[in-house]
């Protein structure tokens, strides 16, 4: 390795990691993803070639890791506090009272001199972290755990990117503890439960529980799939004496000057904190959140009220539970009573059926609220739900609101029990109820909401991005019957346009236009529009980064899906399953003919042999590797076609050989199999 190689690494790495932070923590973007993309792989392809370059804080590292089978028990060194709660101004003054009498007694009367002020922070409603940095280097993150004892998240920590893997500092102490918590943005959340009710499984029932969810997660890639994100909130600096330190940096003496390293040291420190001389500006900060929140991207569920001075923190130090510094001020639980006054059942792309009830308007977060869902037939029946019952909305984050409860006591006579059609309520068609699923659905594919949602995705901005093809267009266009399927998109002229109800010639014109420009849309955002499950955005960048063109993918099999870093089992079968439908097929076809982009461009297109050179061989692996995990070069084998079996045999095709290989070794030789070492198998991919 030459002296330039190592100097590129890190030349790479430094870009990397400020055009990361720029995106990720200051949210000001200061390079094109595509640049950032062609870096990030020259980085990983150098790593692999000289392995002994890789460090834990290089950006590779973030989503490096295997899924384990459970977590480790860490016990913390300093225990993560809860915080005591206040609901109103009188029990914040009781709180102000109680540690202002804990100042006086004994001998306090020194720190009793500090400013008295108080620094407000929003709570967010996430789950708390712990981070560890040793001489500047994120070495672990463990949950809150019971608040003595948490779980060891590490490899789940490292995919959260508003956390740096090193700090921004010269010359960091040799050990920082950072706490902080990690959420959801309420958009993700939303994401995520949609998907979730789509695959019939159980949904988050706010975004804290789905952050402490992903957190726990085995597996680190579906972690970094969920976009966790992260505000640092405290600093402790362990083995830092109050004598001589050679820092970059002046010992901080308050809560605000900590928030402040932090954010020097690279973390995302909420910024909408306040110094409070007293608790009238705490009370008018608590007020004014109360109704900003509303406009925020994510959770908050009141204020955390800290004493500035650190010395003050200090002589109060903490009782079983709580710091005796810091209180909880939080909002009131955002749930309010309504009526049903009817429950309407609406169709999606994907034909699900959901139930969602109309309520008499009212007043909740913020926001006047009219509808709420009853998520499917399952969430129906538990409620016994009847028409005009009284029930409990809550807004959880999410922005349709839900029915948590039914008040039956209130229920008027005349009420009747909601039962789910047994006819789709847009096309008329029986509906099936797949047994051992809660989900209701509608399986003509005519049906005219199926389209209609599909229509929707194909044209929403992160697939195909066709400005102006909304409800209302969407509506039109399948009612006259101009669209039956996404292909007719690309049949439409500005004639055809025009002749729709209020469609001029200038819009029209406009949109023909869009619809042209989106033939240039990369093959990702194409297999991403054409809606098959379980294929979100990341899947299709996945799936397209594997799989050149989609002949490729449309040939491959269940299990060589499969085999593509990050896909699972689940997605695989969907995939297959799509591309084996004649009508799926044909639509491809067209789409085809019209000039999409179903391939990555500057790809050449690749035979069968020359994708899974592998195929119809069977490998064995015997002995420690020099630089891949048995579990990956099985991955690796398998990916191009290969089959990995356990024992050898005259069915063997090859062994690959690694240190202190056993029998396996003696009986390939005599039975004349051909043995790889690691670098000859890479090799074998890397002719491909
Ligand atoms: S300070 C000893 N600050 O709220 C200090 N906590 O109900 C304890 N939380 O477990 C925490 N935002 O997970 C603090 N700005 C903030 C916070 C915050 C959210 C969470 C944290 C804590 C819980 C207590």
């Amino acid at each position: 390795m030459t002296p330039e190689v190592q100097q590129r690494v890190q030349q790479l790495r430094q870009k990397l990691q400020a055009a990361s932070y720029a995106y990720y923590v200051l949210d000001n973007p200061i390079m094109e993803d595509t640049v950032y993309d062609r870096l990030y792989r020259e980085l990983q392809d150098l790593e692999s070639q000289y392995p002994q370059l890789i460090t834990p804080e290089s950006p590779t590292q973030r989503v490096g890791e295997k899924p384990s089978s459970q977590f480790t028990s860490v016990k913390h060194n300093i225990p993560l506090y809860s915080l005591e709660n206040a609901f109103n101004l009188e029990e914040l003054t009781k709180w102000q009272e109680r540690w202002e009498r804990g100042l006086i007694t004994g001998d306090r009367e020194q720190a009793f001199t500090s400013a008295k002020e108080y620094v407000c922070e929003l709570k967010i409603d996430g789950s708390a972290l712990a981070l560890t940095y040793e001489n500047g280097v994120f070495v672990r993150g463990v949950t809150r755990g019971d608040g003595v004892t948490g779980e060891d998240i590490t490899p789940n920590v490292k995919t959260i990117r508003s956390i740096p893997l090193k700090l921004h500092l010269d010359n960091p102490p040799p050990l920082v503890e950072v706490r902080g918590e990690a959420f959801l943005s309420l958009a993700v959340f939303d994401a995520i439960n949609q998907e979730r009710a789509e695959n019939n499984e159980q949904l988050f029932a706010n975004p804290r529980n789905a952050a402490s969810g992903t957190l726990r997660q085995l597996d680190p890639r579906i972690v970094a799939q969920r976009r966790l994100d992260f505000f640092a909130y405290t600093l402790h600096l362990p083995e830092l004496g109050t004598g001589e330190n050679n820092l970059a940096f002046s010992l901080p003496k308050t809560q605000w000057e900590c928030l402040e390293l932090l954010q020097t040291m690279g973390f995302k420190v909420n910024p909408n904190r306040k110094l409070c001389p007293s608790l009238r500006e705490v009370e008018e900060y608590y007020q004014i959140w109360d109704t900003q929140r509303q406009n925020l991207p994510y959770m908050t569920d009141g204020v955390v009220v800290k004493l500035n001075s650190l010395s003050l923190q200090e002589s109060l130090g903490f009782t079983q539970k709580f710091p005796r510094w810091a209180v909880a001020l939080k909002y009131a639980a955002e749930e309010v009573p309504t009526i049903v006054e009817s429950v309407t059942v609406q169709v999606g792309r994907t034909g699900a059926l959901t139930p969602v009830a109309e309520l008499k308007p009212v007043q909740l977060a913020g926001t006047t609220v009219s509808r709420a869902t009853l998520h499917n037939r399952d969430r129906v029946s538990e409620l016994d739900l009847h028409i005009g019952d009284t029930v409990i909305v809550r807004k959880a984050g999410e922005i349709i609101p839900e029915v948590v409860r039914v008040l039956p006591e209130l229920r008027p006579n005349h009420a009747k029990l909601f039962e789910m059609p047994s006819h789709c309520p847009e096309c008329g068609e029986p509906v099936v109820r797949p047994t051992g699923e809660a989900v209701t659905r509608c399986i003509n594919t005519s049906c005219p909401a199926i389209l209609k949602g599909s229509l929707i995705h194909f044209c929403s901005r992160e697939a195909l991005d066709i400005n102006g093809v909304g409800e209302k267009l969407v509506q039109q266009m399948v009612e006259t019957g101009l669209v039956h399927s996404v292909a007719d998109l690309y049949d439409l002229t500005v004639e055809k346009l025009c002749q729709l109800e209020r469609r001029g010639e200038k819009s029209a014109k406009k949109l023909v236009k869009a619809i042209e420009e989106s033939k240039k849309q990369p093959w990702a955002r194409v297999l991403y529009g054409l809606g098959i499950r379980h294929v979100g955005n990341v899947n299709a960048q996945l799936l397209t980064q594997r799989f050149a063109n989609v002949k490729e993918l449309m040939s491959a099999s269940a299990a060589i899906i499969e085999g593509v870093y990050g896909i699972g089992p689940e997605i695989a079968q969907s995939v297959y399953q799509w591309f084996q439908v004649p009508a799926n097929q044909s639509l491809i076809e067209r789409l085809q003919g019209a000039g999409l982009t179903f391939n990555e461009e500057g790809r050449e297109k690749k035979t069968e042999g020359e994708l899974f050179p592998f195929a119809g061989k069977t490998f064995v692996i015997t002995g420690t590797l020099p630089t891949l995990k048995r579990d990956e070069a099985k991955e690796l084998i398998q990916k191009y076609g290969g089959k990995v079996t356990n024992s050898v045999s005259a069915k063997t095709d090859y062994l690959v050989v690694g240190e202190d290989a056993g029998s396996k070794l003696d009986k390939a030789q005599s039975l004349g199999v051909a043995l790889l070492s690691e670098s000859q198998l890479l090799e074998m991919i890397d002719g491909t």
